[in-house]
């Protein structure tokens, strides 16, 4: 579908996360020379920079199948052994969330990843025994929020690490333009540029602010999606000048009025706003604490003088 073929295919066409690409461009061009799988990648960082999308272009670029699955849904170590045994040589196998493989799945996928076998334990008590099956030999490409949450054994097993970052506006405007070609719709440069700004870094975030843009837009009868309607749709979407959305207008309206200001620790926080622990963790703490809005420290969270700033909030004596 469209969904689909918003995503680049080759690392050319992949805008952004320049270190990243140049060095998987090396790796696989290398791998390719020797005709040997690439080494096993892990790719870490916060959530919709394009993990996916990169591991899909691994494996495009190795001229290989693309398998897709993820640590929650990987129960057992049989679930495991069932996707091992049915890849070909050299396919990538991409798990999303890594972290969360179950103990039990971790243990038989490092013999998978180091030597390409697996050791599987056949029956209960005095029956049982061990069987090695020998698998062919591939790539795992891991994705996760932060390397670490992954255990030391497991993140020692793959060759490549590549953190992915936050994007520079200029990257998000060109995804955006591309975006925009894609769906046969006309944007200005000062409208990309506005929606860049306030995507948190974000790809998925741009094109799904692009997307409700261009319906407003439409609907408005305009042509073209100029600065103006932009301005206006971003404001009926509630993302700020900062792009920040409600959300973090609640976590960090939370931190400042219900808790002068923090510390305030992380569970505590959760359950004022109503959100999961590990979604603010995960999704919204990363991009509030680059861009200095908030603070961690050991007693908790705390918001910073930019955070009382940006609401035109007076620091009032923390006592
Ligand atoms: N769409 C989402 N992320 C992208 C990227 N990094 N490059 C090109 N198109 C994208």
């Amino acid at each position: 579908g469209l969904e689909q073929s918003l995503r680049p295919e080759t690392l050319k066409q992949y805008i952004g996360q320049d270190k990243v690409k140049e060095n998987l461009q090396i790796f696989i061009q290398a791998a390719k020379m020797r005709n040997e799988p690439l080494d096993h990648v892990l790719l870490y960082g916060p959530p919709g920079l394009g993990k996916t999308t990169l591991a899909a272009i691994i494996a495009n670029e190795m001229g290989v199948n693309f398998r897709t699955t993820s640590g929650p849904a990987i129960e057992r170590a049989g679930d495991l052994a069932a996707i091992l045994s049915s890849l070909e040589a050299g396919d990538v196998l991409f798990i999303d969330e890594v972290h969360r493989l179950p103990r039990v799945v971790e243990e038989v996928l490092y013999p998978a990843m180091e030597d390409f076998f697996l050791d599987i334990v056949i029956g209960t008590g005095p029956s049982a025994r061990s069987v090695r099956i020998d698998l062919p030999p591939f790539t795992l490409v891991g994705a996760t929020t932060r390397s670490g949450l992954l255990t030391a054994p497991l993140r020692d097993r793959f060759g490549v690490l590549s953190r992915l970052e936050y994007y520079e506006q200029k990257d998000l405007s060109a995804i955006i333009a591309r975006t925009a070609e894609i769906f046969d719709s006309a944007i200005t440069e000062d409208a990309a540029n506005e929606i860049a700004l306030r995507s948190r870094g974000t790809p998925r975030i741009a094109n799904r602010l692009f997307r409700r843009i261009r319906d407003i837009s439409q609907v408005k009868g305009e042509k073209m999606i100029g600065l103006e309607i932009t301005k206006l749709a971003l404001n009926m979407l509630q993302v700020d000048d900062a792009g920040l959305d409600h959300i973090d207008h609640k976590l960090l309206k939370a931190i400042i009025e219900r808790f002068n200001g923090g510390p305030v620790g992380l569970d505590t926080l959760a359950a004022t706003i109503g959100e999961e622990s590990q979604t603010i963790e995960d999704v919204y703490e990363p991009y509030l604490m680059q861009q200095g809005f908030i603070q961690r420290t050991p007693r908790g969270r705390i918001a910073t003088s930019i955070a009382y700033d940006h609401f035109g909030f007076q620091r009032t004596d923390r006592g």
